[in-house]
């Protein structure tokens, strides 16, 4: 077996940690999720999943990781419950299936990129996205994008994942500060707020069936959680790490990233008077397309913008493959660069029917959110709360200034409210999905 690499700094833990969860989810699935589901009712669910869900079970993720050091499927036989594993294994599919899709959307970034340098978007930018994104050069640029993340994972942890993640974080959130001010001066701009940051309670309450469980895989898909990436980036951390000091900086930060995307897309919505709820899977790319052949230098800032969500993509997609990567090759003879280009073929396949049918990419989604990241964070929950509490709280106390209250309320959260909040989401995410498939005529339960 490999000697186990760790990360050379804390900081280089957190900037890897934020790499992976601030990634596309925050700058394409969020708007997309949040449109489909009334804005600000979606907004208000979302925050709420985020900090009574999200943030608990990260730590969950952090304390198998830690203390396992094992890659997130091995890490249950570590723990002494090997039939747990199954928890790691639904993770570690997810993490290929998720990827399979993602590698798609990559691929569409890339070509805005090339889009940027020679203005292709700048004329109809809704028309451009119904273009490009499906078809054979949509394969083509699926294909690029998972050879890029082949090649950093290849190279291992310290050397591809720590170095790329330093540079994007900084520069995401400059940017996208900059053009959400951009964004507050055009017309109709405050249309767009009053959608995004003035909910209804009504439409919370009559459309909770649909927005729970988009709400739930949202905070999961973008915090990186059910994927086995925390367990397995934690598995590399020191013994002295504050877990819910470095778990509360990525929660936070992460969710900034997403609210920020919210503040630059909605203006541009309305002004270009997309109906948010139409805009599908190219809500993100049809307005910062349409914003960028309006604005100043729009080649200039187009090309820096998709550069940088180039690098967001590409270090949570390394995240992705290092999953898979790392169960593989602590449990094969196999080198690291053979499997991570056996992986990534493998992912790539599964992607080729999303690159070329719309639909197939919206199922793809649908199934992760409503069922898969449900399924995988459920189980570590039950794990954690009911099979080994001790184990759990003795680690989450290891490292500074972790107070047995907050272990104690930690555990409690474990033991119940994720459980419950995610079987609830799990029931409703059924029926949403049958209600999608056609079997169902509408919502039953809560509706
Ligand atoms: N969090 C990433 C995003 O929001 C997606 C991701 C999920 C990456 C799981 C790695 C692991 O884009």
């Amino acid at each position: 077996m490999a000697e186990r690499e760790t990360w050379e700094t804390r900081l280089g833990f957190i900037l890897a940690a934020v790499g992976s969860a601030v990634g596309l989810g925050n700058i394409w699935g969020f708007p997309f999720q949040a449109g489909q589901n009334g804005g600000a009712a979606f907004l208000v669910v979302y925050l709420a999943v985020v900090f009574l869900i999200g943030f608990p079970a990260i730590l969950m993720e952090f304390v198998v990781g830690r203390r396992s050091r094992r890659n997130p499927i091995d890490a249950f036989r570590e723990l002494g419950h090997g039939a747990w594993a199954i928890a790691g294994i639904v993770g570690t599919f997810t993490a290929f299936w998720v990827l399979s899709f993602y590698s798609v959307i990559g691929g569409w970034v890339l070509r805005y990129l090339g889009g940027s340098v020679t203005g292709a978007y700048f004329g109809d930018a809704t028309a451009y996205f119904n273009a490009i994104s499906t078809g054979p050069e949509a394969v083509a640029l699926h294909a690029v994008f998972m050879l890029l993340v082949v090649g950093i994972v290849a190279f291992g942890v310290e050397d591809g994942i720590e170095r790329s993640a330093k540079v994007m974080v900084p520069s995401i959130v400059v940017l996208l500060f900059g053009l959400g001010i951009w964004a507050s001066t055009l017309s109709n701009a405050g249309a767009g707020y009053d959608y995004y940051l003035s909910p209804n309670v009504d439409v919370i309450v009559d459309n909770i069936a649909s927005i729970l469980p988009s709400a739930v895989g949202q905070a999961f898909f973008t915090l990186s959680l059910g994927m086995g990436a925390m367990i397995a980036y934690s598995s590399y951390l020191g013994r002295d790490d504050s877990l819910p000091r470095d778990g509360g900086i990525i929660v936070i930060f992460n969710t900034l990233v997403g609210l920020l995307a919210g503040f630059v897309v909605f203006p541009i919505l309305f002004n270009l008077g997309i109906d948010p709820g139409r805009g599908g899977s190219g809500t993100a790319f049809k307005t910062l397309g349409g914003a960028f052949g309006q604005i100043p230098s729009g080649k200039l800032v187009g090309i820096v913008f998709f550069f940088v969500l180039l690098l967001a993509a590409l270090s949570s997609a390394i995240s992705l493959l290092e999953v898979v990567t790392s169960f593989a090759v602590e449990n094969t003879s196999y080198s690291r660069p053979a499997v991570a280009v056996g992986v990534g073929t493998l992912v790539f396949l599964l992607g080729v029917p999303s690159a070329l049918y719309s639909d197939y990419l919206t199922w793809f989604n649908l199934l992760a959110y409503d069922l898969f990241l449900p399924a995988a964070v459920l189980l570590l929950a039950l794990f954690l709360g009911w099979v080994y509490p001790h184990g759990a709280v003795d680690e989450l106390r290891q490292g500074t200034a972790v107070s047995a209250t907050f272990s104690t309320v930690w555990l409690w959260f474990v033991r119940i409210v994720i459980p419950a909040g995610i079987l609830l989401t799990l029931v409703l995410g059924v029926q949403e999905l049958l209600v999608q498939a056609g079997v169902l005529e509408s919502a039953i339960l809560l509706s």
